[in-house]
């Protein structure tokens, strides 16, 4: 069987394609730590805030220590505005939307997770101290450019006292849809 020149050059272009494919998914779960989200947890959308994972949101302490952060989009702000966790420490995100899908990306960092409705999105990441840009990298509407968040992450002594000092976060209420809502009790 005669195979055309062009034919051969461009069977060669689509082979060479996908292994440079493979090679960068490869290249960024063993060097960068990338994995897809791959917990199946589902909620029912439309009761997200009166679910008692999601009621309040922000950064709490399981019982074996372990610190997680419950998170909610919506167009077009992430709930809570603000979160502060500790450095070095693995942190667990829970994230869902009431309304369309989100991405949740945590700029300059691994911590990256589409955020759908029905779904409890989680990843597990540890970070460096600093700041940093949380942005929405879906496209969800007109204000999705507007749609940010801070992470603060500060050294786990100074974390420590400051959850310590901080009241117990009132869970029986409802968060009101606003992001100054979203810090119940204070
Ligand atoms: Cu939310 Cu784009």
């Amino acid at each position: 069987m005669k195979i055309h020149l062009y034919e051969r050059v461009w069977i060669g272009a689509s082979v060479a394609m996908l292994m440079l494919f493979f090679g960068s998914i490869a290249v960024g779960a063993v060097g960068s730590n990338r994995h897809p989200p791959s917990h199946i947890e589902t909620i029912d959308p439309t009761g997200v805030l009166s679910d008692a994972r999601f009621a309040t949101q922000g950064v709490r302490t399981d019982d074996a220590g372990r610190v997680h952060a419950w998170i909610v989009g919506l167009t077009f702000v992430w709930l809570p505005a603000e979160l502060v966790v500790p450095a070095d420490t693995p942190v667990t995100f829970h994230l869902t939307s009431v309304d369309v899908t989100h991405g949740f990306s945590i700029v300059r960092t691994n911590g990256q997770t589409m955020v759908l409705p029905g779904y409890v999105s989680q990843f597990t990441t540890t970070f460096a101290e600093g700041e940093y840009l949380i942005a929405c990298n879906e496209y969800c509407g007109l204000g999705h450019h507007d749609m940010a968040a801070k992470l603060h992450v500060v050294p786990p002594e100074q974390w420590r006292q400051a959850t310590t000092s901080r009241e117990a976060p009132d869970t029986t209420g409802l968060a009101a849809l606003t992001p100054e809502g979203s810090h119940a009790g204070h």
